[in-house]
């Protein structure tokens, strides 16, 4: 290839008519795809970059901290002296297999004729602005062999340096093409060493994190579970280039898919030493057959990327949830009382209105009733009976729904209701009535999660079912102002009596669920509903579009909760956030209710067994929260003291204006003497500014012991900071910093 031969493009998202003109140039004039082509895909700060190559492939040639002036990406590739790759596609920006591909691909196809081979070659590419702030941009690629197109898609979010990206697989073959992985996004990242944080877990120990270095090889992130999938891992993770990130330092990825189902992240140390990252819907037993002009729209993947440590990454998502992903994720969510632990399955009509009184007296916004309230032939009184009977039980509850919604009213508060539609418990008419709509396979032994069985969501039926569920609800009693929609079983013995082809059941399953999910926000758009899935197995950015939040874990250990909530606010904003005051753990009910209070506050407890004083205690919290949850909800949050490197967590949030700060402090060590013992520096505030500081929260009959007159500056808090005086006699302190007018 001579120099004259070589002709480089370089387009920036802000050139759209160049971009516009220049694709048709390249697609339809000189389709000999001979000239190489330099795509920047820029975000406020950082830029993926992609390149077309001299021979037609379409290749990532920089992916970190956008450079000033755009055409100097293409002196990036000759600057690496790594080695031969032997395929010239290592760095492909959608690795297709079966054609001269060496490592793990992005794509796996039979074709009609039985051929393994895919080759994807760029056509062309376009930019489409939605408005000032987001763009996105598609590449067609094809191969040159067989009728087959994938186009690629990044979704830019300049402001928030968030990319969404996915894949659209079209068979224009005469046949059927059979897919064998058909990943979302594959990204090729350089530095000298890459750190993984990732989150493995159970049932009550949600979000526990490793971080280590990647080594040469492959690793994998994935769930198999079908339902409730994030049981043993969820879909997030972090990846840091040349060293850890810290909070406040390094460059760091943060990836999630968006997917409800099984997930399948490859995090490849290649040959060469560059990282791939190939993230998509879990291919195992998955294989999907793809009609001829049909085509297969994968999950987006989220990422962000920041050059300032692991915080700014997060503060960055927080933004884009809030504002594009999670239901009215600028809005304000209702403070509840749940009767789950005050109750589980034991409850008539009088407790209930009884409990509804306490909502009241708790002067928190809703009462939220829980599992047990249906099934009659089988009534719901354990676990065991009863799921998928959705009318109530005429003996906990002779006067129905209706009663209860008007005892509420009569309150001043609230009501929502817990359902579980997916599922089914053997003993109940729904089973009895309809056995083909059971997730199970034909003559072999059941096998039941939490004695109950997945519903076949793949199935039209079944999705109207499922919608009936909550919309037979709603139709007779319009005044239900919350759902709790939880989900506890994994698939086993995935096998569909709907389904022609058995392998495409995970992916229709969570599709159905979608369809699901989206009839319900076109009747009922704005009604918030909580994403539940015993604890927090099932929360993602695709199933967050339909939800305003989600239930972390059923661990509600106030200590444990400082370390799950902590890790979920990587990549989750504290409005999703449900933390509820229980009676897990020994701290006493001022620790609890502080720590529920960094996300959004809600109560599980028998409120008429509090004593006086607590009573009084969780009143005023109530009404602290109300004046706070401004700055909770939609302030940025830093993390100040990690509770993993400290004898003590610490974090704020600070509001947009930096004049209203909350700081959250819990002591989290119990050896001798063990608290604060030097300030903790402050962080997003104004330095010109000046605050003062109270102590909020304080239990009945006790004094903040801190020098509530002091005014400090924003330079001194951020330089030197404060000591919330954390110890074992003030084992939680909350801070509330007002900026003078
Ligand atoms: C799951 C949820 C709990 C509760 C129970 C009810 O475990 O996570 O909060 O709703 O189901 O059965």
């Amino acid at each position: 290839m001579t120099l004259s031969f070589t002709f480089n493009i370089c387009l920036t998202r802000k050139s759209g008519i160049l971009i516009a003109l220049l694709s048709f140039f390249v697609s339809g004039v000189f389709a000999q795809n001979q000239k190489k082509i330099t795509i920047p895909v820029e975000t406020l700060h950082n830029a993926l970059v992609l390149q077309k190559d001299d021979g037609g492939r379409l290749g990532i040639i920089y992916f970190g901290t956008k450079l000033n002036s755009p055409s100097e990406y293409d002196f990036i590739p000759s600057m690496y002296k790594r080695g031969d790759d032997y395929s010239g596609i290592l760095n492909a920006a959608y690795t297709p297999s079966g054609s001269r591909n060496l490592v793990e691909p992005a794509i796996e196809v039979i074709h009609s004729d039985g051929n393994t081979s895919l080759d994807l070659q760029y056509v062309s590419h376009n930019w489409q602005q939605t408005d000032e702030n987001v763009s996105t941009l598609s590449i067609l690629l094809r191969d040159p062999k067989y009728a087959f197109e994938v186009t690629l898609f990044y979704k830019v979010y300049f402001k928030e340096d968030v990319i969404e990206q996915w894949s659209v697989i079209k068979n224009l073959e005469k046949g059927v093409v059979t897919l064998h992985k058909y990943a979302s996004a594959n990204l090729y990242l350089s530095a000298e060493n890459y750190y993984l944080k990732h989150y493995h877990g159970d049932w009550a120990k949600e979000m526990r994190p490793e971080e280590s270095r990647l080594t040469a090889g492959i690793k994998v992130l994935d769930s198999k579970l079908g339902t409730r999938a994030n049981l043993y891992q969820p879909p997030t993770f972090m990846v840091s280039l040349d060293k850890a990130a810290t909070e406040d330092e390094g460059k760091v990825l943060l990836g999630s898919l968006e997917w409800s189902g099984n997930f399948k992240i490859d995090l490849e140390v290649d040959p060469l030493n560059n990282l791939r990252i190939i993230a998509g819907i879990n291919p195992f037993a998955s294989e999907y057959a793809l009609q001829p002009a049909q085509e297969f729209t994968s999950p987006a993947f989220l990422f962000t990327f920041s050059d300032k440590g692991k915080g700014n990454a997060s503060r960055n998502l927080h933004r884009w949830a809030r504002k594009y992903r999670i239901l009215d994720g600028n809005g304000s969510r209702l403070t509840l009382l749940n009767n789950w632990e005050a109750t589980y399955f034991d409850f008539n009509e009088n407790k209930l209105a009884e409990l509804i009184r306490d909502t009241k007296k708790l002067g928190v916004d809703m009462f939220l009733l829980d599992d047990g309230w249906f099934g009659n032939k089988y009534p719901r009184n354990d676990d065991h009976a009863g799921l998928g009977d959705w009318k109530e039980n005429v003996k906990k509850l002779p006067s129905g729904i209706g009663y209860l919604v008007k005892e509420a009213q009569k309150n001043e508060v609230k009501f929502g209701i817990w359902v579980e539609p997916e599922m089914v418990n053997p003993p109940s008419e729904l089973y009895e009535k309809h056995p083909d709509w059971v997730i199970r396979q034909p003559g072999r032994p059941e096998h039941l999660y939490r004695n109950q069985h997945v519903l076949d969501l793949s199935n039209p039926q079944v999705q109207d079912f499922v919608f009936g569920v909550l919309d037979n609800i709603l139709v007779k009693n319009p005044d239900v102002a919350f759902f709790k929609w939880d989900c506890n079983a994994v698939i086993y013995n995935a096998y569909s009596a709907y389904l022609q082809k058995q392998s495409h059941l995970y992916v229709e399953y969570v599709r159905g669920l979608y369809k699901v999910l989206e009839k319900l926000r076109a009747k009922y758009p704005k009604l918030p509903m909580m994403l539940c899935s015993g604890g927090g197995g099932r929360v993602d950015y695709a199933a967050l579009k339909y939800f305003t939040e989600f239930w972390l874990s059923d661990n509600t250990d106030p200590l444990e909760r400082v370390f799950i909530q902590w890790e979920y606010s990587y990549f989750y904003p504290a409005i999703a956030h449900c933390n509820h005051v229980t009676d897990w753990g020994k701290q006493p009910v001022k620790y609890r209710t502080d720590v529920a209070m960094m996300g959004k506050l809600g109560f599980d407890i028998v409120v008429s067994k509090l004593d006086e004083k607590d009573l009084k205690f969780c009143q005023q919290a109530v009404l602290n929260y109300k004046s706070l949850n401004d700055v909770i909800w939609h302030g940025d949050l830093y993390r100040l003291a990690d509770p993993r490197e400290n004898e003590f967590a610490s974090l704020m949030f600070v509001n947009e204006g930096q004049d209203k700060v909350v700081m959250f402090n819990y002591l989290v060590g119990n050896r001798y003497a063990e608290g604060s013992k030097s300030p903790v520096k402050l962080k997003g505030l104004n330095p010109e500014k000046k605050y003062k500081v109270r102590e909020v929260n304080l239990y009945p009959d006790t004094k903040s012991t801190l020098d509530e007159n002091a005014v400090y500056s924003g330079n001194y808090l951020m330089t030197v900071g404060i000591n919330p005086d954390v110890r074992s006699s003030r084992t939680s302190v909350v801070l509330e910093l007002t900026a003078l007018p």
